[in-house]
């Protein structure tokens, strides 16, 4: 049966604007970005909102709904009671454009000062023979959809935008814990994560695990292995040396 719901929305650019509240029709198993597509299309046609693919696999519609960070297009109406007021706000660790729209491009700086794979030069495409154990390792992280709700809730940045510069995110750092595990990856990362890249930052909040999407354990699998890895290297002086001799 459909409803008529109570949104407070977002409005603004250029680092001004407010919550506009309106009343919008609700149709039974709908989510949150539909309601906003109803906003749109019969009562505030400028909303600028982001979105791509309304099924959880694009990582556009990142929002903060009622504070918390969530995917409009996979956050289901039937978990808000009908009387309750929802608040839609854009993500708050990242310049908003306009509306719900954030400027995400701190995020792909980030991505761009990691090297990439870099696999020995005597083995080619196709020759590579990996445990299945480490495909499965580096398989949970590359489920990863770009949807930065990660890095939007971390407490390092997402009210500090002066550690901008010196933390990748948790998105990043599991980028790089991931390469760090790649038993073909030749780059050694672990004291650029912790210096470059601002591992140390992290205390294991887990707040980046609880809202992703993909229910990737960016914390315990990825995180934590990574600073276990950076502190064996910085605290026994045979792995140090190790390390510097054969360089993985
Ligand atoms: Fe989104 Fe999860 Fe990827 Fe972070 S790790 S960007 S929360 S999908
Ligand atoms: Fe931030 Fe996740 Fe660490 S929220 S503090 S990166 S565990
Ligand atoms: Fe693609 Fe929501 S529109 S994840």
């Amino acid at each position: 049966m459909g409803y008529k719901a109570k949104f407070r929305v977002w409005r603004g650019e250029g680092g001004e604007g407010q919550l506009e509240d309106f009343t919008v029709e609700v149709n039974e198993g709908e989510v949150v970005l539909d309601v906003i597509h109803r906003l749109q299309a019969t009562q505030a046609p400028d909303l600028a909102v982001r979105w791509n693919c309304k099924a959880g696999k694009c990582g556009s519609c990142s929002m903060e709904i009622n504070g918390k960070p969530r995917l409009g297009c996979m956050t289901r109406m039937s978990t808000f009671e009908e009387s309750e007021t929802i608040t839609v706000t854009p993500m708050r660790t990242f310049p908003v454009i306009k509306d719900l729209v954030c400027d995400v491009s701190f995020n792909y700086q980030k991505a761009r000062e990691i090297p990439s794979f870099t696999p020995p030069k005597d083995v080619k495409p196709g020759e590579y023979r990996m445990q299945q154990i480490d495909v499965e390792r580096s398989q949970e992280f590359r489920k990863c959809i770009e949807c930065f709700m990660c890095n939007n809730v971390c407490h390092v940045i997402r009210d500090h935008d002066e550690n901008k510069p010196a933390f990748a995110g948790p998105r990043f750092l599991m980028r790089i814990a991931e390469l760090d595990m790649h038993p073909y990856d030749e780059v050694d990362r672990k004291d650029a994560a912790q210096e470059e890249h601002g591992l140390g930052y992290c205390n294991i909040t887990k707040c980046c695990t609880e809202v992703c999407p993909e229910h990737i354990k960016i914390t315990d699998n990825a995180l934590i292995p990574m600073k276990e890895r950076v502190v064996d290297r910085k605290y026994d002086p045979l792995v140090w040396l190790g390390s510097k001799i054969f360089k993985r």
